[in-house]
């Protein structure tokens, strides 16, 4: 609390132009943040050895350097800055990848670890379902009506698909779980609260998102220090070590995400053996959706990727994940599969 209480009267002066309300972290000092002055050679094994002092102890160097990947190359990342993953940590923490030497810092208040961190010039323009959430208005109204109408197809409101989440994800206590495509952090700040798991990633595309996000943990003081951080990332390409999460939560993406098929092989690769994963999506139809309405939902006349309780089953087993078990309610399913 009194770590919170010091940021609480900081603001970032250059960040105030582009994004007034954010972050209440201190200023860009050299001491606090540090400007990636890695040396400038590709970073060895050895090196790691070097930096040692500047990232904190051994321990803290095997918990945290190791945490993030380079999206490129898959390498873990340095970290040169305080240790934590809490979100007053990570602003001040600049991240570097040994193998390509791509540097990585937060931009705004969230960390950018998509692979066209930094580039100046190439834009990506995603399909829609990536695209329309990158909105600033659709993010402010994501929780002020957007998410609530999900109701009328079922979805049985954010507090109680949190609570079967977390039945889901009982074996994953206490390890690490990224809340991927979290939007503006509906079940992410509430993972994190739970202190349940040793750390939280709210992951997501939309840098409007984050914000929202950002905005909603910064009007509840207990989540600015807990185990918290915001990462900007695409689903496809996952800025986490194979093998390294506990638990993935990604509700109401499924649909949204460009290739749910690399998306779901991304999501295999990082978790942990005996990891889960938990989602919720809408379903192209339901078994109580008349024949005729079903051969006019046309997938490819959607912008949504939605599938059959089949089709979902049957992604997760071909990436390899087993245990599979699903609740459907009109529209709505939650599913959960395991990796090995
Ligand atoms: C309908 S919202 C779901 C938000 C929240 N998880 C929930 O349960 O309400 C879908 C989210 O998927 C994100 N998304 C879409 N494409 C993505 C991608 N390629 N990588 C990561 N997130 C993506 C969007 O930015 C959006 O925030």
């Amino acid at each position: 609390m009194a770590v919170a209480s010091s940021f609480l009267h900081q603001v970032h002066p250059l960040r105030q132009t582009s994004f007034p309300k954010c972050p209440y972290f201190p200023p860009h000092d050299s001491q606090l943040r540090p400007r990636l002055r890695f040396p400038s050679s590709t970073i060895r094994a050895s090196s790691v050895v070097a930096l040692e002092p500047e990232l904190g102890t051994q321990q803290n160097q095997k918990s945290e350097v190791e945490l993030f990947a380079c999206p490129v190359c898959y390498e873990p990342l340095i970290r040169k800055g305080p240790p934590g993953i809490n979100l007053p940590a990570i602003y001040r923490s600049g991240f570097m990848c040994k193998r390509c030497s791509k540097s990585y810092s937060s931009k705004d208040i969230y960390l950018d670890l998509t692979v066209t961190a930094g580039s100046r010039e190439y834009v990506e323009v995603k399909p829609t379902g990536t695209e329309l959430f990158r909105s600033p208005l659709v993010s402010f109204l994501y929780e002020r009506g957007w998410r609530q109408n999900f109701n009328r197809s079922g979805f049985p409101g954010p507090d109680e698909e949190f609570k079967m989440a977390q039945e889901y994800f009982k074996s994953a206590e206490g390890g690490l779980l990224v809340d991927v495509s979290c939007g503006s952090g509906l079940f992410s700040r509430k993972f994190a609260k739970s202190g349940t798991y040793s750390g939280v990633i709210a992951l997501d595309f939309s840098e409007n998102m984050l914000r929202q996000c950002y905005n909603f943990i910064k009007s509840d003081s207990t989540l600015l220090t807990t185990n918290l951080a915001l990462v900007r990332a695409d689903v496809s390409r996952l800025p986490f070590s194979s093998g390294s999460v506990a638990a993935v939560h990604a509700g109401a993406a499924l649909h949204c995400w460009p290739s749910p098929s690399n998306a779901v092989a991304e999501i295999t690769r990082i978790l942990r053996s005996g990891g889960v994963f938990v989602g919720t999506t809408f379903l192209l139809y339901n078994s109580s959706t008349p024949w005729i309405l079903r051969s006019l939902r046309q997938r490819s006349l959607q912008n949504y990727n939605y599938l059959t309780e089949e089709e979902i089953k049957d992604l997760c087993t071909s990436c390899g994940l087993t245990n599979y078990s699903s609740k459907v309610q009109q529209s709505f399913i939650m599913f959960s599969a395991q990796k090995p």
